[in-house]
């Protein structure tokens, strides 16, 4: 069972935001982090039934052309909860075409006088490039390899949520971080938040310009996790590797696999997280997984229905 320190008694209020967009996590503030993770708490700790349905008659579309479970289906939940009208629409991908098919595909949607866009693409930049011709608010889903702003928003208030505070920790994201916009938020948003980040990958799965974002990066899996508090681990996204910098599963496994035996090397309370999709035997083996003591991995799709409940609200409150 997860430990919750913290349980708000009196409402926090709806989380501010500098835009009626929620693009990505660079160029947000401290302020707005907080806000969105106190409103979220809040959230968490509601019976859905007793929740008011302030946004009656908004519509959102969830616009995904990648696949997706868990954020698909907790956008979907979220703005339910709130009284929206959410509509699923899943674009082919033989129909995206860069440029002028991804315009066309916006304004088409725009048609349909949506209140709010939640966009999931292959591309890095497409929510942003519909922010800029469309009049209603964007929340970006995951773009490309560049960021997936609500499961960073999600991953720190589920460590919040468990070990009474964000400040000061020190948390491990290892795995595949050259292709992962799961690892791009959460260095972004975990610096922001006075947060020791250690990046641990295998050198072909390390972007060069990590130092630039005030992380340490370290090769070996076992000297990264040392001491920490959290660690963070990332899929193989083969889907978005060239081939040369594909190890395999089982090489793979042997170094940077957690373990028993290597995460005695993290603090002794350290939990577990993954974004999902998992694969055991390859990140993480499976008894680790399913240890509810470490492993927050459940804990983490739990609270991703309130974050994107507080950023729809947040959004919604910002049009106005
Ligand atoms: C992640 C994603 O799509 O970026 N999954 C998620 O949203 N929970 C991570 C991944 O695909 O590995």
């Amino acid at each position: 069972m997860n430990k919750i320190h913290k349980i708000n008694k009196i409402p926090p209020p709806i989380a501010i935001l500098n835009s009626k967009n929620l693009l990505s996590i660079e160029g947000m503030n401290k302020l707005e982090i907080n806000s969105l993770l106190d409103r979220a708490d809040y959230f968490a700790d509601l019976d859905p039934l007793k929740i008011i349905k302030t946004l009656n008659g908004y519509v959102i579309l969830n616009v995904f052309f990648e696949n997706s479970t868990r954020t698909r289906v907790s956008f979907e939940l979220a703005g339910r909860r709130l009284g929206a009208e959410v509509i699923n629409i899943s674009v082919d991908k033989s129909s995206i075409k860069k440029g002028e098919s991804l315009l066309d595909t916006a304004n088409t949607l725009s048609a349909m006088k949506p209140n709010l866009l939640i966009v999931r693409h292959p591309e890095s930049g497409a929510p942003k490039l519909f922010s800029d011709y469309l009049n209603c608010s964007i929340v970006n889903a995951g773009d490309g390899r560049h960021e997936h702003p609500t499961q960073a928003l999600l991953d720190a208030l589920t460590i919040r949520r468990r070990l009474g505070r964000i400040e000061g920790l020190k948390i491990a994201i290892c795995g595949d971080i050259l292709n992962s916009r799961v690892a791009r938020s959460n260095i972004h948003l975990l610096t922001t938040l006075g947060v020791e980040v250690r990046c641990i990958a295998p050198p072909t799965l390390m972007p060069k310009s990590l130092k630039n974002l005030g992380v340490n990066c370290f090769n070996s899996l076992k000297d990264g996790i040392n001491n920490v508090n959290a660690i963070m681990l990332l899929r193989l996204q083969s889907e978005r590797m060239s081939g040369t910098e594909s190890p395999s599963k089982r090489e793979y496994y042997r170094f940077y696999g957690l373990d028993e035996e290597k995460l005695s090397m993290a603090h002794h309370d350290a939990v577990i997280m993954h974004p999902g999709p998992m694969n055991r035997g390859v990140e993480i083996a499976s008894s680790l997984a399913d240890n509810e003591d470490r492993s927050l991995i459940k804990t983490q799709v739990e609270i991703g229905v309130a974050i994107r409940m507080a950023t729809i609200e947040a959004v919604y409150n910002a049009q106005k």
